[in-house]
């Protein structure tokens, strides 16, 4: 079997925005905050797939506590330049919320739909508490007044890729933040 070796940096799109270094610093702190938040506690960590896996698998790791984590997939539409998207759920939590601390874990909130309309149907499971991780949050695009608790960073209106977010399917396994020049 013949295996295509990883293109150099040098032939990647774009440049770098965030270094792999610069987001797995970050993370560690983002888990003392959520260690510290929530001792003695185990929360659940509600990733939103594709883009968050990555994140979620090294903030896991970053918490120094008992946690759970379970996945979610949202199909957004209508969002960017209108304020009326609709976001459709293809896969549910597997496990009930009633009474846990919960942490929903984003790649990125862009304009808060997918986090606006994740929130609103949480809160009706009746969790004990719901917040919300984004390792990137692009505050100037918001159209819904999501409050965002951990930001890993904020970034501004342009095209970011890497680290789970794509550029049509692919570089979602670079350790960095891309950006389109
Ligand atoms: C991205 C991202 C968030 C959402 C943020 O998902 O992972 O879920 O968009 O945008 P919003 O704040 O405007 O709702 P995407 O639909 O690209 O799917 P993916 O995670 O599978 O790449």
């Amino acid at each position: 079997m013949t295996s295509n070796p990883p293109p150099a940096a040098e032939e990647l799109p774009g440049e770098v925005l965030i270094t792999g270094r610069k987001v797995q610093s970050r993370i560690n702190e983002l888990g003392r905050r959520i260690t510290d938040d929530y001792l003695g506690g185990s929360p659940l960590l509600i990733c939103v797939l594709n883009g968050a896996a990555p994140f979620v698998t090294d903030l896991v790791q970053a918490i120094r506590l008992p946690t759970e984590i379970d996945y979610v997939m949202a199909e957004s539409y209508g969002q960017g330049t209108q304020s009326s998207g609709t976001v459709r759920l293809t896969r549910d939590v597997s496990v009930p919320l009633l009474g846990r601390d919960i942490v929903l874990v984003e790649d990125i909130v862009d304009t808060g739909l997918t986090v606006h309309f994740l929130l609103q149907r949480f809160a009706r499971l009746e969790p004990k508490s719901l917040r919300v991780c984004s390792l990137l949050s692009k505050r100037k695009t918001r159209l819904y007044p999501v409050v965002v608790d951990y930001i890993g960073f904020e970034i501004p209106d342009r095209f970011v890729f890497g680290y789970g977010l794509d550029w049509s399917g692919n570089y979602r396994d670079l350790r960095e933040i891309r950006v389109l020049e």
